[in-house]
């Protein structure tokens, strides 16, 4: 399903990823290790297409993202949900509006989007915060929040960038095993941490980022 080839990137001198080379396949869960300042945003960045390698190929489904223009990005950009390392969260609009938003985007039906922002909600457990505004979740509600956005598409693959953050236990454990729904329904996941919790209790494949180096 994603396959980096002798991708490298460098922001400047920095060589971030030096000839780096991964697979991942379809329902597979895989973790993507590496300290702070390994270069696992920038892999995330290059898979959505945000970042162009310098060198290499990053595929999703046979098509290679860095080729693609902005109409297809765009496209593209739908089929995969991605929760941000740092939320990006709209902080003038409620919890609901914050999920409708992201179809809004793209154009859907005001049925539809009736319909499906609650089952999101409920599926994160914030259904009774629809009408609050960011400011007024917690870190691990704000968290959710980022999660069901990023599902609202249904999408079959799920990159989620540090996604315990600052989040305390009991919060890290509610969010895995959201995640672990997801991959039991069919979902691909992507999680970058070094979080030995995320590591404990995912279970997954876990690549190494290291040194522009992926093991
Ligand atoms: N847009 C950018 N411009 C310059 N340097 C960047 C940029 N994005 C990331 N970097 C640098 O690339 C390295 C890897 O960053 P990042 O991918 O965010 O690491 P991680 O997510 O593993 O902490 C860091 O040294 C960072 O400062
Ligand atoms: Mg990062």
């Amino acid at each position: 399903m994603i396959s980096f080839h002798n991708v490298t990137k460098t922001f400047g001198s920095h060589v971030v990823l030096d000839e780096a080379s991964f697979e991942i396949s379809p329902n597979e869960l895989v973790i993507l290790n590496g300290i702070s300042g390994a270069g696992k945003s920038t892999v995330v960045s290059l898979l959505i297409g945000a970042e162009k390698p310098n060198q290499g190929t990053v595929e999703v489904d046979s098509v290679v993202v860095n080729d693609m223009d902005n109409d297809m990005l765009q496209l593209y950009r739908r089929k995969v949900g991605v929760v941000y390392q740092d939320y990006k969260l709209l902080p003038a609009k409620t919890v609901f509006e914050n999920v409708a938003f992201a179809m809004e985007v793209c154009e859907a039906p005001n049925e539809l989007i009736q319909e499906r922002v609650p089952e999101v909600l409920k599926k994160v457990g914030l259904l009774s915060f629809a009408e609050q505004f960011p400011e007024h979740l917690s870190g691990g509600e704000r968290q959710r929040l980022a999660i069901a956005r990023a599902l609202v598409h249904n999408p079959r693959l799920l990159i989620a960038d540090e996604p315990s953050g600052n989040l305390d236990e009991a919060n890290v454990r509610s969010i895995i095993d959201l995640f672990k729904q997801l991959h039991s329904e069919g979902a691909t996941l992507l999680i970058t941490t070094h979080d030995p919790l995320v590591h404990q209790l995912m279970n997954g494949r876990i690549l190494t980022l290291a040194k522009g180096k992926i093991e």
